[in-house]
């Protein structure tokens, strides 16, 4: 794997292996180990033209516990603010010699014309492009679920919320169909639904009871405001009503249910805080395997 920029039509084999990586690394910090040299010597850049918290966070982690040095390049500070084009900037951080840019950037496609314009032997890692994917999420949501839920075909997953505009939702389903899951429900309001033909693998639905009756897991979406036309955003408390999860709502899935979000959550929108702090919440498990999919990322990129 030279670059990471999307799942979609990642082989099943690449995408086990990567996680079969990040657990490997999972037990290593488990039984004590903090930090590998691994990419002792090599350089990652985050370059992030969008806000994060835990993707860019755990990026950092994650290349700093493999002994590689990072550098988090401050946008706000940059020379982008003095109209330098993003391929010139690309060319003048490549001429420093990095071994890796993980990008974040509110076009889609921005991290693949990033790697039909690199001219070193850098890596390129989409961390998040407009509405089109997450890799790294979704990568690590399937980690999550394959702890608790190892047997994909048996597996029902409702990800339900602002599925248009989520690029969280496309990696997912990448991710699962992949993976062979049994059934793949995407539920939310009309405006807020993709074309059914961008997602030939999954159901579609406007009525949450419905859709999560009997899942196994729940991945709820935020609204997406910063990618919405005006006239999308719905009235949140109405929105809360028809799509929000509470505990009457989890009651519908099936036992146990794993409830997962890539946050940032919005408590009292698209989920209850009973919910999001709940015994069923893998919220948290996410965010800590976030680090080590990246580890399991780097790790394959970086020494091959
Ligand atoms: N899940 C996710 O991408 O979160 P951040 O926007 O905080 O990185």
């Amino acid at each position: 794997l030279r670059h990471l920029t999307t799942l979609e039509n990642l082989p099943r084999e690449t995408i086990e292996r990567l996680l079969d990586r990040a657990l490997a690394v999972r037990d290593a910090c488990a039984h004590g180990t903090r930090k590998l040299d691994l990419l002792a010597g090599r350089t990652v850049l985050n370059l992030f033209f969008e806000p994060s918290t835990r993707t860019r966070t755990s990026f950092e982690l994650a290349a700093r516990r493999l002994g590689a040095d990072v550098v988090n390049f401050d946008i706000g500070f940059s020379s982008a603010n003095k109209g330098e084009e993003l391929y010139d900037t690309l060319h003048t951080l490549e001429a420093m010699h990095l071994d890796a840019i993980v990008v974040r950037h509110k076009v889609s496609g921005t991290p693949d014309e990033l790697v039909r314009h690199a001219m070193s032997g850098v890596s390129v890692i989409n961390a998040g492009d407009g509405n089109r994917a997450h890799p790294t999420q979704g990568l690590l949501d399937a980690l999550t679920i394959r702890q608790h839920r190892p047997d994909f075909g048996k597996l029902v997953v409702t990800i339900c919320g602002d599925v248009k505009h989520s690029r969280v939702a496309r990696s997912d389903v990448h991710a699962l169909a992949a993976l062979g899951a049994r059934e793949i429900r995407l539920c939310g309001p009309a405006p807020l639904m993709p074309d059914p033909a961008e997602f030939p693998h999954c159901s579609f639905h406007d009525d949450f009871d419905e859709a999560i009756a009997g899942a196994d897991v729940a991945i709820m979406l935020r609204l997406q405001k910063e990618r919405m036309a005006a006239t999308e955003l719905p009235d949140e408390a109405a929105y809360f009503r028809q799509y929000g999860l509470d505990n009457r709502r989890l009651a519908l899935a099936a036992r146990g249910c794993l409830v997962m979000h890539p946050g940032p959550i919005n408590r009292g929108i698209e989920i209850a805080p009973e919910v999001a702090d709940g015994p069923q919440s893998r919220i948290l498990e996410q965010v800590g395997n976030g680090v080590f999919v990246r580890m399991a990322v780097l790790g394959e990129m970086l020494t091959r």
